[in-house]
């Protein structure tokens, strides 16, 4: 059995009287892209969130490579090598995609030996964001500020931060959002490229992006993990249908 990059047990979280996460257990391996896909308000967004580390659970673990990571805090978890994009954009508008990747290339290398290395390598760094830049689809647009970007520009900047960082694991919540079929269809291709390096948790809406992409797919509905199986067993399910896809019918 390969060992699961990413593993969470039994994970609760009630917001009041509110049950958003009920009991899931999920895992991620490695070469894998795990879609999670359910209706609005299935609790999606609040098991990343946990996994991230910014939601605390109220019950359950969560494992990064091996380690119980579940009272790191987010920067932590983010250095340990879990990687993620949010459903809200995180960017800072009023400075260039590439002055923000440079940003997470610096996150992801800590606080020791930074003023060593910023008087060292500004200019290693300029260039190793303008790579990962390149790498999502955004040459030639690496010095635009990011308020100036389309909408899908933004998510492909996202995208190439999380990547920057060189993650074990990667979390991406609703990435496809707003890009359009071309955009939707480059970032498909691009996260079929990175699959083989970084394995991904991927929250999407677009199924077309999901059955093309997902290796496994588990399907949350009212908080809790109500199957999980290959895109042909999640397709044929009456139960996901009724649930889930129905409603889009
Ligand atoms: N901080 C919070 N406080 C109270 N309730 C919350 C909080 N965050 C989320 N919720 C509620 O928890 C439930 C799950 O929300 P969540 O955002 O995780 O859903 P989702 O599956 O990501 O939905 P979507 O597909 O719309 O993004 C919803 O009913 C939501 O209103
Ligand atoms: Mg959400």
């Amino acid at each position: 059995m390969t060992k699961p990059v990413l593993e969470v047990k039994g994970l609760h979280k009630n917001f009041g009287a509110l049950q958003a996460t009920k009991n899931v257990s999920l895992d991620l391996k490695p070469n894998e892209i795990h879609a999670l896909i359910g209706p609005n308000g299935a609790g999606k967004s609040t098991l990343i969130g946990q996994i991230a580390g910014w939601i605390t659970p109220d019950a359950g673990s969560i494992y990064l490579d091996g380690e119980d990571v579940t009272t790191e805090t987010v920067a932590s978890r983010s250095r340990k090598g879990l990687g993620r994009s949010f459903q809200v954009s995180s960017l800072a508008m009023e400075v260039s995609a590439r002055r923000n990747v440079m940003l997470s290339v610096q996150a992801s290398q800590g606080s020791s030996f930074r003023f060593w290395k910023q008087t060292k390598s500004d200019q290693e760094l300029r260039e190793t964001a303008g790579n990962w830049l390149k790498k999502v689809g955004l040459g030639g647009r690496e010095d635009i500020a990011v308020s100036e970007l389309s909408h899908g520009e933004r998510r492909q900047v996202e995208v190439a931060c999380a990547l920057a960082m060189k993650p074990k694991a990667l979390l991406l919540d609703e990435p496809m959002a707003g890009l359009g079929p071309t955009g939707s269809v480059q970032l498909t291709e691009f996260l079929e490229e990175i699959r083989p390096e970084i394995p991904i948790l991927l929250i999407e809406h677009d199924m077309d992006a999901v059955f093309r992409l997902a290796d496994r797919i588990t399907v949350l509905v009212g908080g809790a993990a109500i199957l999980s199986g290959s895109v042909d067993e999640i397709r044929a399910s009456a139960l996901v249908r009724e649930a889930y896809l129905g409603e889009e019918a």
